[in-house]
């Protein structure tokens, strides 16, 4: 005879799941806790104060061996978690680039959960997989991106990339897939991205045994983009020694400035030449919706491969990256294969995403983009964008009246970089230090930075530094849906108390 079904501790039955009644009980708790927490969040510290491994201390060194009910383990996210964070959702957390927390957002997360779906093949979702089709097209044609682009949702741009270049690889070393690219008489191939690019195109680099080594940084100019002159110089050196270009990486809406190559100059070498263009738009890419930055996207028709980033600039929660291709089956041709348990599983279906990639399992991130993006539409998302540049550019107003700080970069998107140089009056241009005020450039920095960390470990604000030209700067970005203007003037009035008390 069968034993009766005990409860444990922690309410759940001996061998299944917690008994309906008692899980709707703690939906509703769990609730409420969302929403308190979205209600009160400004009321937190931005980040905490804690030395490394402070959290750790608090935690059982040894998993429990009986189960515990979900009350103690939400009083413990209160009383650990919480306190122990960074709190990226937060109104005055200016770092990075913002941040796309929404209520919506946050809806879609949790219709996610207990859908629990694995989106390798079609036939193992079909709703996963056909709403991840759509989504890509939405955003396609939301960025104004041609159809003759086709992608694929992974969960950052560095893995996109990888991906990305995978395919530019197989292009310019046919058949790397079947045979690897050791023992046989390949030359180096060379990737080229400016000195402002994410570190993501070294990373991927190191991941497809491409080397660190053959990523290229090319100089960029006043504005933080790169030199189309210098790139070409530097592609014809390499040929005439006999390392020939396999790829080149534009960034739209760098990391530290949000500057913009000038991808139009950039796609014709590439189309001359015959080498793949990757564009990384993984933080710029939201912004083409906007009717006033439309000039963003030009020369994306020529491009081979497109990165964006939802997470970043569409308001999808963390994490959510798109990687279009032009002809989706040259991904397909790299990544496709099917394992003999899976054959069944993959007929009938115009899309098995598990062959555009190297994972196989996948989750249904599809979903939250679809909440998110109905709730708001495509206006809600440019009105939201359009917000973020209205801040950035009071935020720049601001900084010009305190002859105590210049721009160090010119604002781009929801991005301003700016620096602390003293009390006398501001020097003519941007970019410039300023001898025998704040002291010498090493010096300058360190207040900077002083700055920065000093607001980051009072739990007020926080926000980030940057070097560009070898200074130090600080940096703020805009992004999050809670940063109200008068969130972001409270945070200038603190940066510039700090300034003065240092
Ligand atoms: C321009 C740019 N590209 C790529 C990335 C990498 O993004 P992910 O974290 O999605 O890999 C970043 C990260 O901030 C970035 O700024």
């Amino acid at each position: 005879m069968q034993e009766p079904q005990q409860q444990s501790q922690s309410g759940l039955s001996r061998f299944g799941d917690m008994p309906p009644v008692e899980f709707r009980k703690q939906l509703h708790e769990l609730a409420d806790w969302i929403a308190d927490f979205r209600e009160h969040i400004d009321e937190l510290c931005v980040a905490p104060h804690d030395k490394p491994g402070a959290i750790r201390e608090q935690l059982p060194k040894r998993a429990p061996e009986e189960g515990e009910p979900f009350e103690e383990i939400l009083t413990d996210v209160d009383r650990i978690i919480v306190p122990g964070m960074v709190h990226w959702s937060h109104p005055m957390f200016l770092g990075y680039f913002g941040w796309t927390s929404t209520a919506p957002g946050i809806l879609g997360e949790i219709l996610t959960a207990p859908l629990n779906v694995n989106a390798m093949t079609w036939r193992t979702c079909p709703a996963a997989t056909e709403l991840e089709t759509v989504m890509i097209d939405w955003l396609r044609q939301w960025v104004g991106l041609s159809d003759d682009f086709d992608g694929v949702i992974f969960d950052t741009a560095s893995v996109g990339i990888m991906h990305a270049l995978a395919v530019a690889r197989e292009e310019a070393a046919p058949a790397t897939r079947k045979l690897g690219l050791t023992g046989r008489d390949l030359p180096r191939l060379r990737i080229y991205t400016s000195d402002q690019a994410h570190s993501s195109a070294e990373k991927a680099a190191i991941a497809l045994g491409l080397g660190e080594e053959n990523v290229i940084r090319i100089p960029s100019d006043e504005q933080f983009r790169m030199d189309v002159d210098s790139l070409g110089q530097t592609i014809a050196k390499d040929r005439r020694n006999g390392l020939p270009p396999m790829a080149v990486v534009a960034t739209v809406g760098t990391t530290s400035t949000a500057s913009v190559d000038p991808v139009s100059e950039i796609a014709n070498l590439c189309r001359e030449a015959k080498i793949w263009l990757h564009i990384d738009a993984a933080y710029g890419g939201g912004f083409a919706m906007v009717p006033e930055y439309d000039w963003t996207r030009k020369g994306w028709e020529l491009a081979d491969s497109i990165v964006i980033n939802p997470h970043k600039t569409v308001f999808v929660p963390l994490d959510f990256s798109v990687l279009y291709v032009r002809d989706l089956a040259r991904l397909r041709r790299v990544f496709s294969l099917v394992p003999e348990y899976l054959r069944g599983d993959t007929v009938d279906a115009e899309k098995n995403y598990m062959d555009y990639g190297i994972q196989l399992g996948r989750r249904f991130r599809a979903l939250k983009a679809w909440v998110i993006w109905r709730s708001l539409g495509r206006t809600g998302v440019v009105a939201r964008l359009r917000e973020q540049i209205r801040l950035a550019r009071l935020l720049v107003d601001w900084i010009k009246r305190d002859d105590r700080f210049e721009l160090s970069a010119q604002p781009s998107m929801g991005v301003v970089c700016f620096r602390f140089i003293g009390a006398a009056a501001p020097l003519p241009g941007m970019g410039t230090t300023a001898p025998g005020r704040a002291g010498p450039t090493d010096r300058v920095d360190k207040i900077n930075s002083d700055i920065v960390e000093r607001i980051n470990a009072s739990g007020c604000a926080y926000l980030t530094q940057t070097k560009l030209r070898g200074q130090t700067v600080m940096r703020i970005g805009l992004g999050n849906v809670l940063t109200t203007e008068e969130h972001l003037r409270s945070g200038w009035e603190i940066i510039q108390k700090t300034a003065s008390d240092l």
